[in-house]
């Protein structure tokens, strides 16, 4: 694991697009694994800021997007349909055909888990996966459990999660309870990763993350057994984090 602990919201946002920015122009084919959530909000705009200003190409790109809530169609503004094109996809030439999201409103869901997975392989995998992580240490949408999930499968979200996302609507009961999310081995078959945060509330998950005990009770520690993830933080998240680069 590397660590990058950045001075700013800002400057670990420039970090994380230069690092996919290296990536598309060095591969221009690669395939993306991506997130929503507030972390990489700014590293968005940050990217669509170098697509315009030095025209990074996404003509190439595939995307893979690691999660999407049950029972809400891509139309809705809480959606992460509707948050990747609005925040991204709108702003870049990625082409539509080559852009993933789990469908939420799939009728057989498992077979909605199953058929992106293989679409996955199909593709050759995953080249870099961008993961936010959550307070209580979930990627994706994976959450602490007493196994490992993985490959993609329909979640129960924990009361934290929808919590916490429950500042997206307008109130809590509002938030769905159950979700698609790439399971852990999905993730960790991702040639590269790079783990995003920000913020105080999150330094405890990313202490858990980078030198805490390897178990699904803190699902992102699986990360330390991954051969090439960069951690990304600011000061606040990374504020537990021993001055050591390992
Ligand atoms: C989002 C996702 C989640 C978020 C995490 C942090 O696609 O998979 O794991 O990355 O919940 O969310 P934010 O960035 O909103 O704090």
């Amino acid at each position: 694991m590397r660590i990058i602990v950045t001075k700013s919201y800002d400057a670990m946002s420039m970090t994380a697009a230069k690092i996919i920015a290296g990536q598309i122009y060095l591969k221009p084919n690669s395939t993306l694994g991506l997130a929503t959530g507030s972390t990489p909000l700014l590293m968005y705009k940050k990217l669509i800021d170098i697509h315009k200003s030095i025209g990074l190409d996404f003509s190439a790109v595939t995307s893979f997007n690691l999660d999407e809530y049950i029972g809400i169609s891509p139309e809705n503004p809480e959606s992460y349909h509707y948050f990747m094109y609005n925040n991204f996809f709108k702003y870049i030439n990625i082409m539509p055909k080559n852009i993933y999201i789990p469908d939420g409103m799939a009728a057989d869901i498992n077979k909605e888990c199953h058929d992106y997975d293989q679409l996955i392989k199909n593709n050759g995998g995953i080249d870099l996966q961008v993961l936010g992580i959550g307070k209580n240490a979930h990627i994706g949408f994976n959450e602490p459990d007493i196994k490992f999930e993985t490959t993609t499968h329909k979640v129960k979200l924990d009361d934290e999660t929808i919590e916490a996302n429950s500042r997206f609507f307008a109130d809590a009961k509002q938030v769905p309870r159950y979700a698609i999310s790439m399971g852990i081995k999905t993730i960790m078959f991702a040639k590269k990763i790079i783990l995003l945060a920000n913020g105080k509330n999150k330094a405890e998950a990313v202490f858990k993350a980078v030198t805490g005990k390897i178990s699904p009770a803190a699902p992102a520690s699986i990360l330390q057994l991954h051969q090439d993830v960069i951690v990304i933080v600011d000061k606040e998240a990374g504020a537990m984090l021993p001055h050591v680069e390992n």
